[in-house]
């Protein structure tokens, strides 16, 4: 079995965005920029956006966390963001989620102008994801499929399995393999035979929330199995897939941790990069 080591293969992306913003600094005389905005106090997302700044500085972007008490008005946040639209210096824009209640996500989300939506949450993004065109694409399914990549990089005519729906993971993942050629089938809390789906299937994303879901006897031989899930229980932190028991049939399988979550990271700078080439036409 293939242990995907998203540490490592994070660390090699972040080396050629390293080398590719350090071109990009010769040819343009300026660096492209990132800008994080983090309100309130919670610990995880406290410690994604440390994360997120140190990769950030490390790879020679220019970064900055812009921090709120979560008492925040809404009006100060969608004010700071059109700011930033009309920052030329800022090629990125992120908002960390989740957001207290009194702030209407969407209404963030649609606020950032969607050539810096590094997130790739935008509608316009989301819908030129779905058609085929270029967008940005949300940093943990393009961490993802890039793992997937680097074990088969034909995936035309595989069977894809994604376990999950949500915007932030099922859908975008789904585009992705649809548009290398997966015959792809979106499944969720509702789906009869879960099991039977999975067996289907050559590659299988879990990104469903639900502690080790995903079983030894879920999966074919030779799957590769993408673990997106990050879930805190009384053994410590677990996947969405049975780790141990997966691991004796799969071809090659993600570690929790350290499989989807520094690859999460290492895109969020790929976005970024991407943002401020695509600005300098
Ligand atoms: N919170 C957890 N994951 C994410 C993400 O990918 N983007 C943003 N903006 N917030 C998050």
């Amino acid at each position: 079995m293939i242990l995907i080591d998203g540490k490592k293969i994070a660390a090699e992306l972040r080396e050629e965005l390293k080398q590719e913003v350090s071109e990009l600094k010769t040819k343009y005389n300026k660096v492209p920029g990132l800008t994080v905005i983090l309100i309130g106090d919670m610990a995880p997302s406290q410690i994604y956006v440390r994360n997120k700044e140190k990769s950030a500085n490390e790879v020679g972007l220019k970064s900055e966390v812009i921090k709120y008490p979560d008492t925040v008005d809404e009006k100060t946040i969608l004010e700071k963001i059109k700011e930033l639209n009309d920052d030329e210096s800022i090629s990125g824009i992120l908002v960390q989620l989740p957001l207290p209640k009194h702030i209407d996500k969407q209404k963030v989300i649609e606020t950032i102008t969607p050539s810096k939506d590094v997130d790739g949450f935008h509608p316009m993004n989301v819908g030129n994801l779905s058609s085929g065109y270029e967008s940005s694409v949300p940093c943990t399914p393009l961490g993802c499929y890039l793992m997937i990549k680097k074990i088969e990089p034909n995936l035309s005519g595989k069977k894809a399995v994604v376990v999950g729906r949500s915007n932030l993971n099922g859908k975008p993942m789904t585009q992705l393999l649809l548009k290398e050629n997966c015959t792809v089938t979106i499944t969720h809390s509702r789906t009869k035979d879960l099991k039977a789906e999975c067996l289907e299937a050559d590659i299988i994303v879990a990104a469903v929330g639900i502690p080790e879901l995903v079983k030894g006897d879920w999966v074919k031989k030779d799957a590769i199995v993408i673990d997106v899930g990050i879930n805190k229980t009384d053994n410590g932190l677990v996947g969405d897939v049975a780790f141990d028991e997966v691991s004796k049939n799969a071809k090659a399988l993600t570690p929790v941790p350290g499989g989807v979550g520094p690859m999460t990271i290492a895109c969020l700078l790929k976005n970024t990069i991407d943002c401020f080439k695509r600005a300098q036409i």
